[in-house]
C-alpha cells in the first residue's frame, strides 16, 4: 500500500491554503479515507480534523471558496460544517476525550492528531491523510488500519472495552461495518461487545435504528443479524426477533429454527430488491411464530394465525423502533398479513376469484408480495422447492391474465357512494356501505364484470332488496 494518496476533490486545496494562512495542521479523516482506500463510492461527506480550532478552519475555508457560504457552527461540540461542491464538509479540532460511565457526553480537551486518532472507533476509521503543504497526501496510519482493511478486520484502536463503554453506539457500528464491508470483528473487540451490550440502553432508539437500517440495507444482512444475535445485542434491541431462535422437538418431529429461516428469507429478498421496506417485511413475516406455535398430534408443529398476529404487532414494533408510521408501516403490515396467501393458492385449484381477491388486497404491492413469497421458500428439499416455484409461476401468469381482463390491482369502485345516495334519494347511512361491498364482492367473485353498467344494475337490485326506492334512474 502506498502512503501517498491522490486527493481529487476540489476542497482539499482550499483547506490546504486556509490551514497555511491560519498556521495550523489539517487532515482528512474517517469514512472518506476508508472508502478512498477501499475504492468504495464517495458518499459526499468529508471530515477534517485540525490541530487547533475546527470552527476557525471552517470559516477561513468557506471564505476562500465563496464568502456567501453559510457555515453552521456547533460551539458546544467545537465543530462546524458547510456545504460546497455538492459535499458536506465537516470540521473538528483535534481532541482528547474522556467519558463518565453514565453519560454519552465526554469531557473534551484540545489534543494532538494522535489523541484524535486514539478516540476514534475503529482502526479502519482512524486513518488520516495530510492536506498540509509540506506533506500533502501523506497517509498517517498509527494503528495499522491499512492492514486491517486488507485483512477485512474491524478492530478498535485502543482497549475495546473502553471504546465501547465510552460510546456504546460503536457496538452497533462495528456490526454494521462488518455487515456492509463483509469484514469480521476481531476476537477481543467482539468479546468487548458482549461485555458491554447492556450499555446500548443509553443510546437513543433513533441512532440504534439508523445503524440497524444500514445493516438491513447491506448485501447480506444475515451477517449483521448473526453478529447481533451472537453478541447478545439482538435480545436487547429486538426481543421479538431474538425469540424466533431455537428448535423444539416432540416425537422426533422438529420445526425449523425460525431465526435462521428469517435470515435466509431476508438474504433472499436482498438478491431481488434494494427496498428497505420489503427487507423489513422479510424480517417480520414470521415474527409471531413463537406465540402461535403448537404441537398437533396429527399435523406436527403448527403456527396457525401467525400472519394475523404478526401484522398486528407491526405498529408497535415500528413505534418502538421509531420507524415511519405512515405508508411504509402499512406496506409492511400488508405483506406480513398476506405472505401465506400465494402459497395457499398453489395448494388448491387456483380459481380466478381467489386471484382477484389477492390482487384486490395486495394492490400495487402484489409484485413485492410475490418476491417475499419466493424468498420464503428455504426448504433443502430441491423437489419441493421446484414444485413451489413452478406453482408460483402459474399464480403469476394468472395474476397477469386476470389483471389485464379485470383491472383489480388499483380497484376503484365502479359505483360511488354519492351515486347511490342520489339514485335512492338517501343521506349517508349503512346501506350505502352494504351495497358497495356487495358490488365489490360480486366483481371479485366474478358474478359481474368490473364495469359501470353491470355494477349499476346490481346497485338497483341490491338497493331495492334493502327496501330503498329509486328516485332517479340514470
Ligand atoms: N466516529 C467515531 N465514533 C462514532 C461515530 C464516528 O469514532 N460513534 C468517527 C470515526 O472515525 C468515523 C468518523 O467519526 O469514521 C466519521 O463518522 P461518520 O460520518 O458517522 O461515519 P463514517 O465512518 O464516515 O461512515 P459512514 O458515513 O458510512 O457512516
Amino acid at each position: 500500500m502506498q502512503n501517498q494518496l491522490v486527493l481529487h476533490h476540489p476542497i482539499f486545496n482550499y483547506i490546504s491554503k486556509a490551514s497555511e494562512e491560519l498556521g495550523l495542521e489539517s487532515y482528512v479523516v474517517g469514512g472518506y479515507v476508508r472508502d478512498l482506500i477501499m475504492q468504495r463510492p464517495f458518499k459526499k461527506d468529508i471530515d477534517f480534523v485540525c490541530v487547533g480550532s475546527g470552527i476557525s478552519l471552517a470559516e477561513k475555508t468557506a471564505s476562500l471558496i465563496d464568502p456567501n457560504i453559510q457555515v453552521h457552527i456547533f460551539k458546544n461540540y467545537g465543530t462546524a460544517m458547510f456545504h460546497a461542491f455538492d459535499t458536506d464538509i465537516e470540521f473538528v479540532g483535534a481532541r482528547r476525550e474522556s467519558y463518565q460511565r453514565d453519560s454519552r457526553n465526554p469531557i473534551v480537551e484540545d489534543g494532538t492528531l494522535e489523541d484524535d486518532q486514539n478516540r476514534r472507533d475503529f482502526t479502519i476509521n482512524a486513518l488520516a491523510i495530510s492536506v498540509n503543504k509540506n506533506n500533502f497526501g501523506e497517509l498517517l496510519d498509527p494503528f495499522n488500519g491499512i492492514d486491517d482493511i486488507e485483512k477485512g478486520i474491524i478492530r478498535t484502536p485502543l482497549d475495546a472495552n473502553i471504546t465501547f463503554s465510552d460510546d456504546p453506539l460503536r457496538m452497533m457500528r462495528a456490526i454494521r461495518f462488518a455487515s456492509v464491508l463483509q469484514f469480521s470483528i476481531e476476537h477481543s473487540t467482539f468479546e468487548a461487545i458482549k461485555n458491554n451490550k447492556e450499555r446500548i440502553k443509553i443510546i437513543s432508539q433513533e441512532r440504534i435504528t439508523e445503524e440497524l437500517n444500514k445493516i438491513i440495507l447491506s448485501k447480506n444482512p444475515s451477517i449483521g443479524f448473526g453478529l447481533l444475535f451472537d453478541s447478545g445485542l439482538l435480545e436487547i434491541i429486538f426481543p421479538e426477533m431474538y425469540a424466533l431462535h431455537g428448535v423444539d422437538t416432540i416425537r422426533n418431529l422438529s420445526h425449523k429454527d425460525n431465526f435462521y429461516h428469517t435470515l435466509k428469507v431476508l438474504d433472499n429478498v436482498c438478491e431481488m430488491s434494494d427496498s428497505l421496506w420489503l427487507r423489513w417485511s422479510a424480517i417480520l413475516h414470521d415474527i409471531a411464530k413463537p406465540p402461535t406455535k403448537k404441537f398437533d398430534e396429527n399435523h406436527g408443529w403448527t403456527f396457525h394465525g401467525h400472519e394475523f398476529l404478526g401484522s398486528k404487532w407491526v405498529p408497535n414494533i415500528f413505534k418502538r423502533m421509531k420507524l415511519p408510521l405512515d405508508a411504509p408501516m402499512r406496506y409492511v403490515q400488508k405483506l406480513v398479513l398476506l405472505h401465506l396467501r400465494p402459497i395457499s393458492l398453489t395448494k388448491e385449484n387456483i380459481t380466478d376469484a381467489a386471484i382477484r381477491r389477492l390482487l384486490f388486497e395486495a394492490g400495487d404491492d402484489i409484485d413485492d408480495l410475490m418476491m417475499l413469497c419466493r424468498a420464503d421458500i428455504t426448504s433443502k428439499n430441491k423437489l419441493k422447492v421446484k414444485r413451489y416455484l413452478d406453482n408460483f409461476d402459474i399464480v403469476e401468469k394468472k395474476i397477469i391474465e386476470i389483471e389485464e381482463k379485470d383491472h383489480i390491482r388499483n380497484f376503484q369502485p365502479p359505483i360511488s357512494g354519492e351515486l347511490i345516495m342520489e339514485t335512492f334519494g338517501i343521506q349517508p347511512c349503512k346501506e350505502i356501505g352494504i351495497i358497495k361491498n356487495q358490488i365489490k364482492d360480486a366483481i371479485l367473485d366474478g358474478d359481474i364484470r368490473n364495469d359501470y353498467d353491470e355494477a349499476y344494475q346490481m346497485m338497483l337490485q341490491k338497493g331495492q332488496s334493502l327496501g330503498l326506492i329509486v328516485k332517479k334512474n340514470g
